[in-house]
């Protein structure tokens, strides 16, 4: 069979915006800034940012040299690279998009449902109430629904067509939206409470393993990585881009999302004097103390309150995409098929499969403590260790186009020390943390 020649970004820009807008999504508009808060405010933030460095930055770079230097999705790029075993690693990385999408698109359901009513109705005056009728059960199935034919329409344009021209529209504005309205709720009651809460810094709360382990994770998680997003996004990438130059690139938008989120999270909740709220889940956070913040607000309030589930719900979407292109770019590479039938088959598994975490929240949190948590950091952990240890000169492929850059030598050491010490901790507190989730499920 003639193969096609393979797509390729339009432009640099391009692909660091989609990777961007993979990296930033719902894990930045209030995970990071949630973590901070809990965790010793600044003292936190350094730690976060050393934790980029010596672990998402060189994990991110082994995947972008995986996919440049094979031009090729992630099953593909490790059998090119590592033979038929290694191959197994990257259909790993195939079933954790799967399972990730599946559930990440019925929370991205929800956002979009708060965006569009918000617009059109204002919110509700008992939002917990309004959360609990509309997070699960057939409102929740078709939003789902909806949102994975969204996803499987961008992807269906291709690499060029579709999802560098959604990147390169949505991540500008979801910049403009977080940096608006951070400026608004600067001038918001309770902005000082709220930024004393997010930043205070406090030496003594990072010195734990535990604390580690989470800043470590967050950064992971972050970044996308451990699934091949970066190995499919890189393959499309011509051989004279500059790898690390980018991966910085990324890393630094990706953590000024997330900075600048807390600064728009935090005033809000602690304008209203919810902040004994702020230890509850994620879900609760956005979808519950927030609108109840902007309930309050008046014709202001619904504004920014629109504003904000916009930008939550471009966040989620350039995120999914990527998911759904590890999937869908295997597809074409493995199959030959065309990347509409691939995107249309793979788009449909995911929506039915999604559907048990529509119905229930049980099975949704397991699911993203087992395929968001346990598989994505085993994946991260195996695809250091191929990189650090196994692959032949990895370092020959990462120096092309890097330009001045020399410190390929201490990039390759540590992938083979500190990354995977660090990735082996936390796996073993995902493993505790899943069996966890299970009990909870079972005993529920
Ligand atoms: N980085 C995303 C966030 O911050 C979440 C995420 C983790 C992700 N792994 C991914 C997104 C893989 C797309 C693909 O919310």
């Amino acid at each position: 069979m003639a193969q096609a020649p393979r797509e390729q970004w339009g432009s640099r820009t391009g692909f660091v915006l989609a990777a961007v807008g993979s990296a930033v999504g719902l894990g930045n508009m209030w995970r990071f800034s949630y973590l901070a808060s809990e965790h010793g405010g600044g003292a936190f933030l350094l730690l976060y940012i050393a934790m980029t460095a010596l672990v998402g930055l060189p994990v991110m770079l082994a995947e972008l040299t995986l996919g440049r230097g094979s031009g090729r999705s992630p099953i593909f790029a490790l059998q090119h690279f590592g033979g038929r075993a290694w191959s197994l690693l990257g259909w790993l990385f195939v079933a954790t998009g799967f399972l990730i999408f599946s559930y990440y698109s019925v929370i991205a359901g929800w956002t979009l449902r708060y965006a569009v009513e918000t617009i059109f109705l204002g919110f509700s005056g008992d939002p917990g109430g309004r959360f609990e009728a509309l997070a699960t059960g057939g409102p929740a199935v078709a939003w789902h629904l909806g949102f994975v034919v969204l996803c499987a329409f961008v992807v269906m344009g291709g690499v060029r067509g579709g999802i560098e021209r959604a990147s390169v529209v949505l991540m500008p504005v979801l910049f403009a939206l977080v940096v608006g309205i951070a400026i608004y709720a600067a001038t918001l009651d309770g902005a000082a409470a709220g930024y004393a809460r997010y930043l205070t810094f406090e030496i003594r709360e990072i010195l734990s393993l535990e604390v580690l382990r989470e800043a470590a994770g967050q950064a992971f998680f972050s970044l996308s990585l451990g699934m091949g997003v970066m190995i499919t996004y890189a393959s499309y990438l011509s051989p004279r881009e500059n790898l690390p130059q980018q991966s910085l690139v990324i890393a630094g938008a990706d953590f000024g999302v997330a900075f600048l989120a807390g600064l728009v999270v935090f005033p809000l909740i602690f304008a209203l004097g919810l902040s004994d709220k702020v230890g509850e889940s994620t879900v609760g956070a956005l979808f519950i103390t927030l609108p109840e913040t902007f309930a309050t607000m008046g014709a202001a309030g619904r504004v920014v309150g629109s504003l904000f589930f916009v930008a939550l719900a471009v966040a989620a979407l350039t995120s999914a995409i990527s998911m759904l292109e590890v999937v869908v770019a295997s597809a074409i590479d493995g199959l030959g098929v065309s990347r509409r039938t691939a995107a249309i088959v793979a788009g449909a598994g995911i929506a039915l499969l999604g559907i048990p975490s529509a119905l229930s929240l049980g099975v949704l949190g397991l699911l993203d403590q087992v395929a968001g948590n346990l598989l994505l950091i085993l994946g991260g952990l195996l695809v250091t260790v191929f990189v650090g240890w196994v692959m032949d000169d990895p370092v020959a492929e990462v120096e092309r186009g890097a330009g001045g850059i020399r410190w390929f030598g201490l990039w390759r050491t540590l992938l083979r020390t500190v990354v995977p010490l660090v990735l082996a901790v936390v796996l073993v507190s995902s493993c505790g943390a899943t069996l966890g989730a299970i009990q909870e499920l079972a005993g529920g």
